[in-house]
């Protein structure tokens, strides 16, 4: 099927490879056209697993193009997908100007019917909007012959799993109310829905709503968590142990109760906040989601609090070894990390910061530039030297299992700060190192 994707981003770039992968025959558009060239070139602007090969293999295989034209872009689509960012606006809520540009576009260019979906996290009502945007143009151009639906379909990847995710959906959310449109977005993902029916058909407002539920729902099971760690060290209880006790009771599960520094990246924090924008919108006090959102913001600092703590305010001058400034493991992204609150804390305490991660240095670099209190590490080891103490701030696997001995020997202090419950207290004792954990005991 002949398809378009507005906007290369994360989301746009892992679900057009995977749809050109399954056959399909995919044109991807985008405004940045330095993007585009690079595209062209098999240069992938983001880090995701799997993404490069996909990509190249399936743009050499002909079956998916990048491109800055939109108009071109529009006439290849039965089916145009957009996937374009929805960054928070000032006050919160998601600015949705690049999602009615795409509309523009459409309604401008379309000479034949189309279907229109909605890839990216927009407010209820969005697909509305979209609809009257492209009717208005329609009219406008004395075109209202040209039939079109919107349907809201949004997408459910992670970070880190992006490609894995979209292959194998664990359930592929459609909004419409057309059985002609349902016809066809069957076709579309039925290369993804073979051995058990992952298609959920529902309204378009009830789509829209799935997703922002779906994250709102996660992020408050983080910040839950968050809040029984903190409590389990007042209580002189391990928070890990009971984050094992409640998980076994499927009720509650294993998934998104570990506790941390809070969740970080492109969604959650954006996604609450929309969320509570849009509850306020029609009159509702949304209680928990404003809970969730303070409970994260709170986490984020409980790590350099302990510090701050233990060395009694003083931090000037001392020397931190920072572990993981990705948001999370598998990713370069530092949108929100818990990192960087870490780090800007010690910094503005007077400390220095040595920094390791596999994947983020280029981004931390991009951020921050050259300053004198950061010096980023070619090794996790080089990390460690002279530093007054190990903070870890992403559960990167090639953390979990380093030289103990080595570490000991490496940091001025045997003194570890660990903000994601990589190692267990009694192993950290035995080698003579002094380990501070999320909800356990010190
Ligand atoms: C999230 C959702 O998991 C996806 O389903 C969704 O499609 C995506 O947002 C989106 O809306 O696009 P992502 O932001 O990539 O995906 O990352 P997650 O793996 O969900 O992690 C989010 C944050 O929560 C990370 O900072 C992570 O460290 C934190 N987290 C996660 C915890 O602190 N504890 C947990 O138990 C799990």
């Amino acid at each position: 099927m002949n398809l378009t994707v507005f906007g290369i981003g994360y989301v746009g770039l892992v679900q057009a490879a995977v749809l050109a992968e399954v056959g399909h025959d995919v044109t991807c558009v985008d405004v940045d056209a330095e993007k585009v060239e690079r595209l062209n070139q098999g240069i992938i602007p983001i880090y995701e697993p799997g993404l490069d090969g996909l990509v190249r293999e399936n743009h050499a295989a002909g079956r998916i193009r990048f491109t800055t034209d939109a108009a071109a872009a529009v006439k290849h689509g039965r089916i145009l997908m957009s996937a374009v960012g929805t960054p928070p606006g000032e006050d919160g809520s998601a600015d949705l100007q690049y999602v009615l540009a795409v509309a523009e576009v459409i309604g401008r260019e379309m000479e034949a019917p189309k279907i229109i979906v909605s890839k990216s996290t927009v407010p209820v009502g969005t697909c509305d909007r979209i609809k009257s945007k492209i009717a208005g143009i329609l009219k406008e151009r004395g075109r209202e012959d040209l039939a079109f639906d919107v349907v809201s379909n949004p997408e459910f990847l992670k970070e880190g799993s992006a490609v894995a995710d979209c292959m194998k959906p664990d359930r592929i959310i459609i909004g419409t109310g057309s059985e002609k449109t349902e016809k066809v977005m069957r076709e579309l993902y039925a290369p993804f829905n073979r051995n058990h029916d992952r298609i959920i058909m529902m309204d378009v407002r009830s789509a829209e709503f799935t997703k922002y539920a779906a994250n709102c729902m996660l992020a408050t099971k983080i910040s839950f968590m968050n809040e029984m760690s903190n409590l389990a060290e007042r209580l002189d209880a391990d928070i890990e142990a009971v984050r094992r006790g409640i998980g076994s009771d499927p009720r509650i599960g294993y998934d998104f109760i570990y506790p941390g520094l809070g969740y970080g990246g492109s969604c959650f924090p954006k996604d609450v906040r929309a969320l509570i924008k849009t509850a306020e919108g029609v009159g509702f006090e949304p209680r928990v989601l404003k809970a969730v959102e303070e409970r994260n913001d709170e986490q984020k600092s409980v790590l350099f609090e302990k510090i701050n703590r233990y060395f009694n305010g003083d931090l000037k001058g001392r020397t931190f070894a920072l572990w993981g400034l990705a948001f999370k493991p598998n990713t370069d992204d530092m949108r929100e990390a818990p990192s960087r609150v870490l780090m800007e804390a010690l910094w503005q305490a007077g400390a220095l910061v040595q920094a390791f991660d596999p994947e983020a240095m280029q981004e931390c670099q991009n951020i921050y530039g050259q300053r004198d209190d950061l010096l980023l590490c070619g090794t996790k080891e080089a990390a460690l030297r002279g530093a007054d103490a190990l903070l870890i701030a992403t559960e990167w696997k090639i953390f979990r299992a380093p030289s103990f001995e080595q570490m000991r020997e490496a940091l001025k202090a045997p003194l570890i700060f660990d903000g994601r419950n990589l190692y267990d207290p009694e192993v950290m004792a035995r080698h003579g190192l002094e380990y501070h954990s999320i909800g356990r005991k010190a």
